[in-house]
């Protein structure tokens, strides 16, 4: 594939078929990624790959552990408080604290990006359940055979998050040339314990986020196409 044509066609995949990816394909993804640079060459991330039953697992007590959180959203002070004393698995245990309020100046993309994205579904903006439900399909990896969660080493500054990400987009353009679809998922770094159980993990390794691999289906929701931001748009304005 040509590379400008790797970059128009990768895009964020939110519903998969269930066919799983040949070992192989997954592998030589997998190592084109590592062909990301990094501050130093020193690749300052481990990853963790779940396929089959570990997927599976991860699957069913995400998904659990999300529902349990969306509930306690909903409950009054009163819940919330009970939650931590009874250390509910609704609480969050990630690693880094999730972004729910973005700066003002961002504020306006971020929004305009969920509004799209329900509406490609036929979401109501008010329909707070419909709006949970499609957040909770994160925690299914939307059906994906496959997940990567991406570790940063967490004593490198803005730095290692920076070649994470890097990294990040090789490994999604490296997908897309092997025919898969993709979609990195900062909600994946909501919980950690779950990976804790599956992977043995370095405790300086803190949980960036995931993404999902697999095979794209021919459905709506993979045809949002959020406008993209132009150079015109981001070009400082020399004094
Ligand atoms: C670091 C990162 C985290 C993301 N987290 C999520 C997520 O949790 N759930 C989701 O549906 N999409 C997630 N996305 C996908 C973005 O919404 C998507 O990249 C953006 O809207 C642009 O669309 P495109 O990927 O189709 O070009 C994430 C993307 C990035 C790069």
């Amino acid at each position: 594939m040509e590379f400008t044509e790797a970059l128009q066609k990768r895009h964020s995949v939110r519903a998969f078929l269930p066919r799983p990816i040949d070992p192989q394909t997954l592998n030589d993804v997998l190592a084109q990624a590592c062909l990301s640079p990094s501050w130093s060459n020193t690749h300052p991330y481990k990853i963790a790959v779940a396929t089959g039953e570990v997927l599976e697992d991860l699957r069913k007590t995400l998904y659990a552990r999300y529902i349990e959180s969306a509930k306690l959203q909903r409950s009054g002070t009163l819940g919330k408080l009970k939650a931590l004393i009874t250390k509910s698995p609704g609480i969050p245990d990630g690693d880094f604290k999730p972004m729910l309020k973005y700066p003002k100046d961002l504020q306006k993309r971020r929004f305009e990006c969920g509004l799209g994205l329900y509406a490609t579904l036929g979401i109501d903006r008010k329909d707070i359940r419909a709006r949970e439900a499609q957040m909770a399909e994160n925690f299914r990896f939307f059906g994906a055979p496959a997940a990567v969660f991406v570790f940063v080493h967490g004593e490198t500054g803005p730095y290692g998050p920076l070649d994470a990400g890097i990294y990040l987009q090789s490994l999604m353009l490296a997908a897309t040339n092997a025919g898969l679809g993709s979609c990195a998922q900062g909600a994946l770094g909501l919980y950690r314990t779950p990976l804790d159980k599956h992977f043995d993990i370095p405790p300086q390794y803190k949980l960036l986020c995931g993404v999902a691999l697999g095979f794209e289906a021919d459905l709506p929701v993979n045809r949002f196409q959020p406008e993209k931001i132009t150079t015109q748009e981001m070009l400082l304005p020399l004094r």
